[in-house]
């Protein structure tokens, strides 16, 4: 069985730039034509969910430049894209802060959210000023607002209630990880969620992931022995 939940660290767009001789806006960009293909290769192998990671808490430490780039750029594919989500039936969510965003992406994203929330086709989530430290603190403060208002003991605290704290509540924790650009690191993505998730690290960039490779991993996922901890007959 294909996974129910693909998660993929988008990585190497710069070097990828670099490679050709051009701008590194010119590897982003060709990250967001790469993004929309693998969008519809996900829908076409029927997996239910699609988490991207389109911007890390420490990607704010990248020169000011680039990371206008990548709101512009954002916001761009937000406003063009968003009809098509509709149209192709797709439920969007945005996970991580949304303090540091500009009040525009923060609209846009509510918007778009809302208008898709009753979508039942491929599950969308980008990953955006996202950090798995982040999510574990957050879900921390709110755990103990609410253990302080109840007048719970921690002690009675579940794992249960750590998920529904998580900015990804509600969606199932990852079955396959992906990150290109032979990088092998999670870059604090997803931390809590990917406890029992299967890796596949790819040589390539991020703009030269295709569609074919996309559905290779997805087959050698297939073949992936996952015991959680347990043993199997043998
Ligand atoms: C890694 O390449 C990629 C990112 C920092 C973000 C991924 C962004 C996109 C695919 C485009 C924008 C996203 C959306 C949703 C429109 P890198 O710059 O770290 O590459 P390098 O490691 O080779 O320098």
């Amino acid at each position: 069985m294909y996974p129910d939940h693909v998660a993929i660290i988008m990585d190497g767009n710069g070097r990828w730039a670099k490679n050709k001789g051009l701008p590194r806006l010119a590897g982003h960009k060709a990250g967001v034509e790469r993004l929309k293909e693998i969008v519809e290769a996900t829908i076409n192998c029927n997996v239910s969910f699609l988490t991207l990671y389109a911007f890390s808490s420490e990607n704010w430490n990248r020169p000011k430049l680039e990371i206008n780039d990548l709101m512009n750029l954002l916001e761009t594919f937000l406003n063009k894209e968003a009809k098509k989500f509709l149209k192709e039936n797709i439920r969007l969510r945005v996970i991580g802060r949304r303090d540091r965003l500009n009040r525009r992406i923060i609209d846009k994203i509510k918007e778009l959210e809302i208008n898709s929330d009753k979508n039942d086709g491929l599950n969308l989530i980008i990953a955006l000023d996202y950090g798995g430290r982040e999510d574990i603190r957050s879900a921390i403060i709110n755990i103990y607002n609410d253990f302080i208002r109840k007048n719970k003991a921690i002690e009675r605290l579940t794992l249960e209630e750590i998920e529904n704290n998580l900015m990804t509540k509600g969606i199932p924790n990852p079955d396959l990880i992906i990150r290109t650009s032979g990088e092998y690191r999670i870059s604090n993505f997803l931390l809590w969620q990917s406890a029992y998730s299967e890796y596949e690290f790819v040589s390539c960039n991020w703009p030269d992931f295709n569609t074919s490779i996309y559905i290779e991993v997805l087959k050698n996922f297939e073949n992936r022995d996952r015991r959680y901890g347990q043993i199997n007959e043998y």
